[in-house]
């Protein structure tokens, strides 16, 4: 069992296989104790009570209970903690208070899912267990129900909330946390930014990382770790929590006068109201929280392996996923039949399994600037549309994918002609451009349908196996004259429930076709969009050695194989620079494999490398697809990157380092493993050298240190 409740003591206690997180009812409130390794016993003692007023003031009948100083589970707005709250309420006569006091709990088996919301879910009831916590504001007559759900064989917690009016007038939700906890210090660092990591010490005040820009975005990710400031991959606290929501949202640590500290992660309260009538529930999204004392190593592949497992969904979540060659930087918008079937042609010839048609297949499409909504083939560029292609290519035995943007709208299109009030705006203001479109309005169900209607047609066609599915603006102006005044405010929120609902739809009315997220790259990397498409195009920056930070921060929280990484001509597009093909494939073997280039163009040479590459990606495709990842070398802060994966089983070991900077006559450069067998004999496979499992842990192998942009990558294999 992972939930206990002493009715005692009123002690909650959920109990992974390595770590505690206690809660106690205290004056009818939440109390949080404790987070960190795993202990039992009554942990009441934990609870101080130190009578710090500091102006802030006392609970009635309670002297000695200062909210402002106590640990709170999920925090309300409107008594007398001055902290950050977890949730806001304007009650109908006007008063923004909301102050809930427990009055139940219940135990379940297994994890209830969340209606139109992604979550992390449990194939059986043994995989989790879950506590829900009732409390109730009879003044307000709001209900709220905190969900802990408990997957102990993993070291993770995932937590959301929901609110019930139990009133006979409407309330407003001015905001909603998915989670929050109390930490008694502020020892802590925190890291940050959309992948490439930013360390920082916890100060007194508030440190926000959020966007309101309708979308996860590029710029911050929805996930935060705390740790403490000795931590490293193997060693030391860290603490982690990430949301699985792709709008607008917010991820708040703050340090008080106390020097405690609370982290608040949730829907961004300032692109957020929602009006609750009587009756209704509103529930937020999810937030998963694990806590590793073994550093961050350990707190990674706890939300990876969860992400993989337990997210993802579909034919594609445990398998390895197809090679495949992406037009795009290949030609861009300057294609038409016969070339794409030359290069599928070479893809055939190369071992590369699926080609995908990147944008400028539809409406009248040459460049950026018209045609999204319009989703039927342009004949002039593609005559006999895009099943011409698929039959030619499934004859070589290469599958075909395709890119859409469906939820955006181009002024100059057919669609918009009809429609032009089907994107977000506000009647009387401008609407602002984002790479020449706007977004459809997907608070509007009949805009929902025109967005599952058009992709469904074409993949109905036949022939299509996967789909890129891209987003390449972020919300401004996010009005919907549909929605009256009081509402407006919910439009990010019903914005994600109408995508969702349209890619439920899809998935499950595709089976069997492989979608890819994008947003400009990784804009919207994150777990609400894992739980549809298993796989997100990491960056639009495709430069090995810029990918080594973006991945290396991604995978603090992702999955490797939801980051897709391709191999890019040289000189980069982006960049300029010019690094060597084995540098590149070694870098993009990190994630769900392809290649960004136009195959007809290469040399003899190169053509030979993509050849052995493709082979080599689906030789080793299980250990990269399902094996443990470990990050050896940090490129934000050393010369160089280094990582390995091993196979569950620790059979093979497949690790890749790349130089970065050359420092002559600078180091004796060597690399040591992580998570082999210490037992082991490993023999690589390049140079036929044999070694221990603990010799390749302890000592290491020795790496290059003399061309800049080099790499190697070796190949262990247990004897
Ligand atoms: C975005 C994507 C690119 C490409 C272009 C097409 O920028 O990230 O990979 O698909 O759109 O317009």
């Amino acid at each position: 069992m992972a939930v206990f409740y002493d009715y005692e003591t009123r002690q909650y206690s959920l109990h992974t296989a390595n770590t505690s997180y206690i809660m106690q009812e205290r004056e009818g409130f939440l109390v949080h104790l404790y987070w960190g390794k795993k202990l039992g016993g009554d942990c009441s003692y934990m609870f101080r009570e130190q009578g710090r007023a500091a102006f802030s003031p006392r609970m009635e009948n309670c002297e000695g209970f200062i909210l402002d100083d106590i640990p709170l589970e999920y925090p309300c707005w409107g008594r007398a903690d001055m902290r950050t709250p977890a949730l806001e309420i304007t009650n109908h006569d006007g008063s923004v208070i909301v102050d809930p006091r427990v009055v139940s709990h219940r135990i379940i088996k297994g994890k209830p899912a969340i209606k139109g919301l992604p979550a992390t879910y449990a194939e059986s009831d043994d995989e989790c267990e879950t506590l829900v916590i009732e409390l109730f504001d009879p003044v307000g007559g709001i209900k709220v129900e905190l969900y802990y759900c408990v997957f102990a064989q993993r070291d993770v917690i995932t937590r959301y909330a929901s609110v019930t009016n139990r009133g006979e007038e409407p309330v407003f939700i001015d905001s909603i946390a998915s989670a929050s906890v109390d930490f008694d210090s502020i020892n802590f660092g925190t890291h940050c930014r959309e992948r490439n990591i930013e360390r920082a010490p916890l100060k007194h005040g508030r440190f926000i990382m959020s966007s309101r820009r309708g979308a996860s975005s590029h710029v911050h990710n929805p996930f935060l770790i705390l740790t403490s400031p000795g931590t490293d991959e193997v060693s030391g606290d860290a603490y982690g929590f990430v949301l699985v929501y792709s709008g607008s949202f917010s991820a708040e640590i703050a340090a008080n006068q106390f020097d405690t500290a609370r982290a608040v992660i949730g829907l961004n309260r300032e692109s957020f109201r929602w009006k609750l009538e009587p009756g209704e529930v509103f529930t937020s999204p999810e937030c998963v929280m694990s806590y590793s004392g073994d550093g961050l190593d350990r707190l990674s592949s706890n939300f990876a392996s969860l992400f993989r497992e337990r997210l993802c969904r579909g034919k594609y979540r445990d398998i390895r996923r197809p090679v495949l060659l992406n037009s795009w930087e290949a030609c861009y918008f300057g294609f038409d039949s016969e070339r794409l079937m030359l290069i599928g042609d070479s893809c055939a010839e190369l071992g590369i399994e699926l080609m995908v048609i990147d944008d400028g297949w539809f409406g009248k499409r040459d460049n950026d600037r018209c045609s999204l909504g319009d989703w039927f083939v342009n004949e002039k560029k593609l005559p006999g549309g895009i099943k011409r292609i698929s039959d030619h290519l499934a004859k070589k035995g290469v599958k075909l994918g395709i890119w859409f943007e469906p939820e955006m709208i181009s002024p100059d299109s057919e669609l918009y002609k009809q429609h032009p009030n089907w994107c977000l705006h506000y009647n009387n203001r401008p609407r602002s451009e984002g790479r020449y479109q706007l977004i459809l309005d997907l608070t509007r169900k009949d805009v929902c349908d025109y967005i599952y209607d058009s992709v469904a047609a074409i993949l109905r066609e036949g022939g299509i196996s996967y789909v890129k599915w891209d987003f390449n603006r972020n919300m401004s102006e996010a009005g919907s004259p549909l929605l009256p005044a009081d509402r407006l405010r919910e439009v990010d929120f019903r914005y994600y429930l109408g995508l969702y609902s349209v890619l439920e739809r899809l998935v499950t009315d595709f089976p069997d076709v492989l979608f890819e997220s994008c947003s400009g790259g990784g804009g919207r990397f994150d777990a609400g969009m894992l739980y549809y498409m298993p796989q997100v195009w990491t960056s639009d920056d495709s430069d090995a050695i810029e990918r080594l930070k973006i991945q290396y921060g991604t995978s603090l929280v992702y999955p490797m194989s939801a980051m897709s990484a391709h191999v890019s001509a040289s000189p980069n597009h982006q960049t300029g620079h010019v690094t060597p093909f084995d540098t590149r494939f070694t870098v993009a073997l990190t994630g769900s494999f392809g290649y960004e280039l136009d195959p007809t163009k290469l040399s003899d040479e190169d053509k030979n490398k993509v050849r052995e590459t493709a082979a080599f990606y689906k030789q080793y495709g299980e250990v990269f697809a399902r094996g443990d990842y470990h990050r050896l070398r940090d490129p934000h802060s050393e010369n160089c990157s280094a990582w390995c994966f091993v196979s569950q089983d620790k059979n093979v070991c497949v690790a890749g380092y790349v130089l970065t900077h050359v420092r002559l006559y600078g180091n004796n450069e060597r690399v040591a493993l992580r998570g082999l067998d210490p037992d082991a004999i490993y023999k690589e496979k390049f140079t036929g050298a044999v070694y221990r499992g603990d010799q390749l842990m302890n000592f290491g192998l020795h790496a290059p240190t003399t061309l800049e942009f080099h790499s190697i990558l070796w190949v262990l294999e247990k004897q």
